[in-house]
């Protein structure tokens, strides 16, 4: 028997066989469940989209109850093991990893683009001294548009390609610059000998030394950091990404758009918000009084729940042990020890048990860049450049999906029926 699901109308009495296909049944077909002619149809309600797929995707895959992350199949915790982020970068992109030559030219592409236009200085000189590197970092890669005013031929693969290797590559430089624009240093140029994460970093720290030697120890943290970062399906920043996407915008403006939605607190910001969480506990005595609060409901406990993992994030079990190998060199982040504390509370109280609130890839990833000499306003930062490869890969899927049109969701109205205008003095 067909997969179908049989709905009745108590109010006319018919019957509707919809088909299932791959767990979901299509919403359009609830539109021929009408009373009358002119009534519009059915529609589901489901603000946050919590129980609706707006796409069928090729390239990750999680299952939250089971704490699984898998890229194009691959699962997170070989590729952080094994990988590197450009490859995994291009895996993402392109559907499989790449052979030993594609891999040499596909770094050599990247490489090749990671210089700004140098009006882009000047762009970021307009910058407050103390603006914060993500409103840098999102207004300059919409400003990017008007400097490739290519991207707008989304139709043309070639094109794509071209924007995807370019954005790849100019973020770390537009990260690294906003960095030290926000702290008054002489912007870095690129230096191309160097690995993606390691002239990530010559960017950032380089003062007058001739060649930067990145540490290989963080280079590498950095770089399973950026693995773990690259995609997780459609979150809210990728849903922003594929919804201001889908009304053919060119990639910079729609990453632009992704990148604000990542800004936000309890998305892409949350790591920045669990530092100044464990600052503000101050002290391991004074974690029971602030789970008490929470429990409260005065504040979250930042860096802990997930709409999707209802178990242990699978990333944060990497993050942790990633976080021993980055204080072997940079000695342990003194809010370490607050950090374990609030885990060890929170996985033995009901409350969080209950609610199946696990730490999330923020808990631990912003102990790991304090301690490698982020500031707290740069970690949204550090977040964006290797989400831009899940960005433009679900980007570039959407506009290769028939299925796709213009996003755009409907409402249940519920204000005033319709009513005639009052005059001012009337009111
Ligand atoms: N601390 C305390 N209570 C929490 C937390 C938390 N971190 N998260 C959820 N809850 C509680 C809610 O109060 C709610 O309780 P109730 O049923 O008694 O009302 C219940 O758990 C369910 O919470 P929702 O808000 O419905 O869960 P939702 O799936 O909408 O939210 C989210 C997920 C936004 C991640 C949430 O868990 C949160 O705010 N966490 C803290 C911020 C954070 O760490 N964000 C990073 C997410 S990972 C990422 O974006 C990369």
């Amino acid at each position: 028997m067909a997969d179908t699901l049989t709905i009745k109308d108590n109010r006319t009495g018919k019957t509707y066989e919809l088909p299932i296909e791959q767990g979901a049944i299509k919403a359009m077909d609830l539109r021929q469940i009408r009373t009358s002619p002119d009534d519009f149809g059915l529609m589901t309600y489901d603000p946050a989209f919590q129980n609706t797929a707006a796409c069928k995707s090729r390239i990750t895959f999680i299952d939250g109850d089971k704490g699984i992350l898998e890229y194009r199949g691959y699962p997170i915790e070989q590729l952080a093991e094994h990988s590197t982020f450009l490859e995994t970068a291009y895996l993402i992109l392109f559907g499989e990893l790449p052979t030993a030559s594609a891999l040499d030219a596909w770094t050599h592409e990247i490489t090749l683009h990671t210089m700004l236009h140098e009006n882009i200085k000047k762009l970021m000189e307009g910058f407050q001294y103390d603006a914060h590197p993500m409103g840098i970092f999102l207004s300059t890669v919409g400003a990017l548009s008007t400097i490739y005013p290519d991207a707008k031929k989304i139709q043309e693969e070639d094109s794509r390609r071209l924007q995807i290797r370019r954005l790849i590559a100019k973020v770390p430089s537009i990260a690294a610059y906003a960095y030290r624009h926000s702290i008054g240093r002489p912007y870095v140029y690129p230096d191309n000998d160097l690995s993606f994460t390691g002239n990530f970093l010559n960017m950032l720290f380089k003062m007058t030394e001739l060649k930067y030697t990145p540490n290989p120890i963080l280079e590498r943290a950095l770089d399973i950091l950026f693995i773990l970062h690259a995609d997780h399906e459609q979150n809210c920043s990728t849903s922003a990404m594929r919804g201001i996407g889908s009304s053919q915008a060119d990639p910079y403006s729609a990453l632009a758009g992704a990148a604000a939605a990542l800004y936000g607190p309890l998305h892409g910001g949350a790591n920045e918000a669990v530092l100044r969480m464990l600052k503000e506990i101050g002290s391991v005595q004074k974690v029971p009084e602030f789970i008490k609060k929470v429990k409260g409901g005065d504040g979250r406990l930042m860096g802990f729940g997930h709409r999707v993992y209802k178990s242990y994030d699978p990333r944060a079990r990497i993050i942790k042990q990633t976080a021993d190998l980055v204080f072997g060199v940079t000695g342990r982040n003194p809010l370490t020890d607050i950090a374990l504390e609030l885990e060890r509370i929170a996985l033995e109280d009901d409350y969080f048990v209950s609610r199946k609130l696990y730490p999330n890839v923020d808990f631990y990833s912003g102990l790991i860049y304090q301690a490698m000499g982020f500031p707290l306003d740069m970690f949204p930062v550090l977040f964006a450049i290797p989400r831009t490869a899940g960005w433009l890969a679900q980007w570039d899927e959407m506009l290769r999906d028939g299925d796709q049109k213009i996003a755009r969701p409907r409402q249940v109205y519920i204000g005033a029926a319709k009513r005639d205008y009052v005059p001012r003095e009337k009111r």
